[in-house]
């Protein structure tokens, strides 16, 4: 895994979007798989800047989202399609039939599951997965305890996520219950995984998931496996590494032509 450390968390966005820029320049048909939450929003304004500026096309992009809330329809301003529509694809070129999401309100989830499965495999597969992570250690929605092999899935939300999930819906009651999401599996076949963290509130997690043994009890530590894995930290974030400053030291020395 390369650990990049940034002073700030305008800088640690500024790192993953220009990973995401050098990602669909140098593949401009890139699937990219795509996460909610409120870390990625300040990366998905960027990447609009980025359009704007007319640095990005997204014309060819296509996307998966990692996850949907069940039980909600596309446009509930809550569902994360609408989410990604407000901070990302109503900004840019991308093709509406090239966008793709889990559906909460599918009536034989299983098969719909299958069937996300299916269209990724279809795609190509994903190029990049772009991942935040849940202050108990969650990728996507895959709670503590999901399988390590885990495909897309309906998952129960645990109490700390519905609270962390809130805001929106006006009260942890009121936030669905079960939501579908792209397994812990499905997230490990993607040829690249970036995860973006920030904040002293994920300081805890992220050392976990670096330092800590590989457990389905912080599924997020199973990117220890992943060949291609880049985790974007702000200080806040990388204060609990025990090896900081080794991460700082690589990342310093890292050849010119690796860099996004
Ligand atoms: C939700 C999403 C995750 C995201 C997590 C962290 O649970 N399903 O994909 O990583 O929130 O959210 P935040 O970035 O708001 O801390």
């Amino acid at each position: 895994m390369e650990i990049i450390i940034q002073p700030t968390v305008a800088d640690a966005q500024q790192e993953a979007a220009n990973i995401l820029r050098r990602q669909i320049r140098d593949k401009p048909a890139s699937v990219l798989g795509l996460a909610t939450g409120s870390t990625p929003i300040g990366v998905y304004a960027l990447l609009v800047a980025m359009h704007r500026r007319g640095e990005l096309d997204f014309s060819r992009v296509s996307t998966f989202n990692l996850d949907e809330y069940v039980g909600l329809p596309p446009d509930h301003p809550c569902s994360y399609r609408e989410f990604m529509r407000q901070h990302l694809f109503s900004h840019v070129n991308i093709a509406s039939d090239r966008i793709h999401f889990p559906n909460g309100l599918a009536a034989d989830i299983p098969a719909h599951c299958e069937e996300y499965e299916a269209a990724i495999a279809r795609a190509g597969g994903i190029d990049l997965q772009l991942l935040g992570i849940g202050r108990e250690g969650h990728i996507g929605f895959n709670e503590p305890s999901s399988s390590l092999a885990s495909r897309t899935r309906i998952k129960t939300l645990t109490p700390q996520t519905l609270k962390d999930n809130a805001d929106c819906f006006g009260g942890p009651d009121k936030v669905p219950h079960h939501v579908i999401t792209m397994g812990v599996g499905t997230i490990m076949d993607a040829r690249q995984c970036l995860l973006l963290a920030t904040g002293e509130a994920k300081a805890s997690v992220v050392a976990g998931m670096v330092e800590g043994p590989i457990t389905a009890d912080l599924p997020a530590s199973i990117l220890q496996l992943h060949p291609v894995c880049r985790l974007v930290i702000d200080e806040a974030a990388a204060a609990k590494l025990r090896r900081a400053d080794y991460y700082r030291w690589v990342y310093a020395n890292k050849p010119g032509w690796q860099r996004s």
